[in-house]
């Protein structure tokens, strides 16, 4: 027994129960109304990204089904926070993990996997640039971790196909986002990577309130969700836009699309800082644009509560020194 009551109470098991429960925070000061943007603090994870959730549920659901045994390695393509997600949960339940990032993606997430003790194999870029990372790279990428699954026999996470990932968002993204708001969500929007967190979300609140609008922010010039052809595959919203309409999606879910610039996400990235406090990288930067440009254009009603995710931290993208890259 503690000295102090119900002190153990307070102690987490492992760094697993850290992954989700996270705050949602209103950004009065940013965008002072009508309406209201509630931004849920994705980047308080353990591993800083939204993509711990889908972590441990789509590890946990192999484990549970057998077909990934104690012990046994692990392989993923990412763009690196799905990568920092999963070092943290095979560091704590013990499976060796090895992940494949295009060398296109930011060099702090693989900093942040290695120091985590996953091997992280850096796959040149076909085509993009650093910070902007094609269709053509990521296939490149999971290229290279196919032969390593063929090669090893190691169990291959595939977060694009694996319906755990979005399963993930229903179970906890959503029914935190409900609870938390005391069912007041009048429109939820996300961007789209592989999908999971604006399909499992999403399919969540419309069961709730079936009046919810959900908007889909995409990079302008690569929309393939809005149905436009790719003019500009290359952006700065990393880990998602790949310029496909990924399996995961589902457009039941959806009543439109934002589209969003560069120079939109990094103004929207800025003032978060500037006027919240809150250091985030350029997808949540895309979506606090795209909700403001929700409320501005009169498409929802111009008192309406939105929701949107603060994805990741902006000190993954801070320009690290060379020797470390
Ligand atoms: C920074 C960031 N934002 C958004 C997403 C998109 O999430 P999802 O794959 O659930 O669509 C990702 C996915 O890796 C990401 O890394």
């Amino acid at each position: 027994m503690s000295p102090i009551d119900g002190a153990q109470n307070e102690i987490k098991a492992s760094a697993l129960e850290l992954i989700g429960n996270t705050p949602i925070v209103a950004l009065d000061r940013l965008y002072t109304g009508p309406g209201r943007i509630l931004a849920k603090c994705e980047f308080m994870n353990p591993g800083a990204s939204i993509k711990c959730r889908s972590s441990l549920h789509m590890i946990k659901r192999a484990r549970q089904s057998g077909e990934l045994k104690p012990g046994h390695p692990v392989v993923e393509v990412t763009s690196g926070n799905q990568g920092c997600g999963l070092a943290v949960v095979c560091a704590v339940l013990g499976h060796p993990l090895t992940l494949t990032m295009s060398k296109g993606n930011s060099a702090q997430r693989a900093l942040h996997m290695e120091a985590l003790g996953a091997k992280c194999v850096k796959v040149p870029q076909v085509e993009g640039t650093y910070g902007n990372v094609t269709l053509a790279d990521v296939q490149a990428v999971e290229k290279v971790g196919l032969k390593i699954v063929e090669e090893t026999g190691a169990y291959y996470v595939n977060q694009f196909n694996n319906e755990a990932n979005a399963q993930a968002h229903y179970d906890t993204t959503g029914p935190e986002i409900w609870r938390q708001t005391g069912h007041h969500v009048d429109v939820f929007i996300a961007t789209v990577g592989t999908a999971g967190t604006f399909t499992g979300t999403s399919r969540y609140l419309k069961e709730k309130n079936p009046k919810l609008l959900s908007y889909v922010v995409e990079p302008a010039g690569s929309e393939p969700i809005k149905g436009e052809p790719i003019t500009k595959p290359l952006h700065l919203l990393q880990g998602s836009g790949y310029g496909c309409v990924p399996n995961l999606f589902k457009f039941d879910y959806m009543d439109g699309t934002v589209s969003i610039t560069d120079e939109e996400a990094v103004k929207y990235m800025k003032l978060i800082g500037e006027k919240e406090g809150l250091y985030v990288g350029y997808t949540s930067g895309a979506n606090v644009a795209a909700a403001v440009k929700l409320l501005e254009s009169g498409k929802v009603p111009k008192d309406s509560w939105i929701v949107t995710l603060l994805n990741d931290t902006g000190l993954k993208y801070t320009p690290v020194p060379n020797e470390l890259t």
